[in-house]
This record gives structure tokens, sequence and C-alpha cells, in this order.
């Protein structure tokens, strides 16, 4: 699909879609224009943590408007010309007028908690609803990726593999829900900084892939972690899934320390962190971590626990620590303009 000529299905499109947290990390493409993955990836969601986007048409309006919590976005700017770049590809031929875009996020962006990712999804979602396309999950999860790889997995709430595919359009590179319930499952996030990262993940990425010379090694691994971890999932084998987590994400840091030139996202306050999930963990307290493109640390652990990880964490600022619950819904926070 690339123009719609159907008249639009509603005047204004409200859509949600949750930020997530890889368990078994997409690192490395097969296609950079289309975002193809060199293997699959298994994420958990972030339950109310994520993007709500509002789509309209205005038919007087000559260019298209784009804002971002509530800020009128520079048409010019990085991330707008990256969403308009994505829009052109629906942009409905031979009708006046021009996108209404109001999108807002409930988490820091572009400190590596992966808001692109519920930014496509959302965008997506809205799409479908304005123009009445009518897609499946499967179909949306497609075009999600295209905008950013790791937003089709953002198209569901709970936990959700990307099957890596093998055609060359795409077609078969899809994440869909693993329909699992595991209620007692908690995130903590916890974010040193909110500046934005350096590097991007699609630059970070592309390095790796290009100049560490055991590329090839981390792909082959992270594919027996993705059925394993999958397995994890289905079978509710927590000390598993966090192990493999771990080993995930850590092969994928150090695959970038691999590269020329190194590349690290890591702050003091991240390794700090790591010793101290290392050490609950000794004390008998099962919590696992995972990192992304940033320094955030975000951890693994049980309802149950959550007293102890308070602890760990009680002499931290309380604005660096997000406790989520990855099966809370989201409030419906954006009202008619
Ligand atoms: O989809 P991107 O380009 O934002 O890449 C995301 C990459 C990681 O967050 C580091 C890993 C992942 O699987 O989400």
């Amino acid at each position: 699909m690339t123009k719609s000529n159907s008249l639009f299905a509603c005047e204004r499109a409200l859509a949600w879609a949750p930020s997530n947290i890889a368990l078994v990390k997409y690192w490395g493409k097969r296609d950079h224009a289309l975002n193809l993955p060199t293997h699959g990836s298994l994420s958990l969601a972030l339950g109310d943590k994520g993007t709500w986007t509002e789509l309209s048409w205005d038919f007087f309006a000559d260019q298209d408007f784009v804002s971002f919590n509530e800020k009128q976005l520079n048409l010019e700017s990085v991330e707008a010309a990256r969403l308009l770049k994505f829009l052109d590809r629906f942009r409905p031929a031979g009708i006046k007028g021009a996108y209404r875009v109001r999108t807002c996020n409930n988490i820091p962006t572009a400190a590596g908690l992966a808001s692109s990712a519920s930014g496509f999804a959302a965008l997506v979602k809205a799409l479908n609803k304005l123009h009445g396309w009518n897609l499946d999950s499967k179909k949306l999860s497609v075009l999600a990726r295209i905008g950013s790889g790791s937003a089709c997995r953002s198209l569901y709430a709970g936990f959700a593999i990307w099957h890596e595919g093998k055609r060359a359009d795409g077609e078969d590179s899809y994440a869909e829900s693993l329909d699992v319930a595991w209620p007692g499952l908690r995130w903590l996030v916890f974010m040193p900084s909110k500046d934005k990262k350096e590097l991007s993940s699609r630059e970070a990425m592309k390095q790796t892939a290009q100049t560490c010379p055991w590329f090839n090694t981390w792909v082959t691994q992270s594919k027996v972690w993705l059925e394993e971890a999958k397995e994890a999932v289905l079978n509710q084998n927590f000390t598993k899934l966090g192990q493999i987590m771990e080993a995930s994400s850590l092969m994928m840091h150090a695959s970038m320390l691999s590269t020329q030139p190194w590349n690290l996202y890591w702050k003091p306050q991240t390794v700090d962190m790591m010793h101290r999930v290392r050490q609950l963990r000794q004390e008998g307290v099962e919590c696992y971590l995972t990192m992304d493109a940033g320094p955030s640390v975000k951890i693994l652990y049980f309802e149950n626990d959550r007293l102890h990880l308070e602890k760990m964490t009680q002499d931290l600022d309380a604005s660096s620590l997000l406790w989520v619950n990855p099966w809370s819904k989201p409030e419906e926070k954006l009202r008619s303009v």
C-alpha cells in the first residue's frame, strides 16, 4: 500500500500504543530502508507508558502540522521530517489539504526508552482509523516497522515477538502478540539522564553491523536466545527469561564496544545500577536488568519484591525512577482540539 484515494473514515482519529522493552534485542538490519532485521526479537510492553496520537486531515491547510507534547514542531526538525517522510507513503492523492498530527508521550523521549516505537505504532493505528483501511494487527505491524523497527512490537500490550522474515519486501517481517498473562511481573526503569542520546540507534546499529568483527556470532546467538526466551515466557520460567534478557543486552552493548569507533551509551550511574541489581540478586531477590540505546537500566522483577527494590534505590532521586506495571491500561489523555 502506498497512496490512498479513499475518503476519510472519520474526522479525527485517536490511537494509543505502549512503549516496549526488548528482552531479546533487535540490533542489526538486513535492509535499512524497510528496517528488516538480521534476526527476530521479543519484547514486553510498558503498560500505560507510551504515546497517544491524534490524526486528522485539514482541508484548508497548505502544509502539515505536527505537535509533540502540545508544542508545535518545526517541520524541518529531524523528528518532524522523519514523521512526514513516513506519512508521505499514505498521503491521499488529489485531495487538497494536509495532515494534522498531535502526539503526546508520557515517557521521556530519546533517553533509550523506545519512544519512536510507541510513536510510529500509534501513528499507524491512527492512519488505519482515519483512512478506514480496516487492516489487521499483522499488516499494521509491517507498516509500523517501516517507521521504526521496534515499533512493530508496540502494536501490542504484553509480550510480542517480531519474526525476522525472509522476504525482500518485508511482508513476513511482523510482530505478533504472545498471548501470555504473567500478572506479577513489573518493570523498574532507572533513567540517570533525560538528555537526548548522542548517537541514534539507527547509526549505532549500522556501525555495529559494518565494523564489529563478530557480528555474525551475535546474530546466530540471538536466534538461539529468541527460541529459548519464547519457551521461557510460555512456561513462565522467570530465571531462564531473566538470564537470557541480561545476556542479550550485555552482548549487544559488547558488540558496540567492539566497533570502529567504539560506542558506549552507559553513564557511571548505569554501571552503578548494574552492580546494585547483581548484589540484590546475590542476596536472594530475583531480578534482572536490560539496557537499550541509552543510559537507562530497566529491571524486571516481581511485585512481591517491590520493597526490596525500593530499598535498593532509596538514595536515588525519585524522578529518575519509573515504576511500571506492564499490565496497566492507559487513560485517554488527548481531548478534542
Ligand atoms: O527501532 P529502533 O531503531 O529504535 O531500534 C531499537 C533498538 C533497541 O531498542 C536497542 C533494541 C530493541 O530491540 O528494541
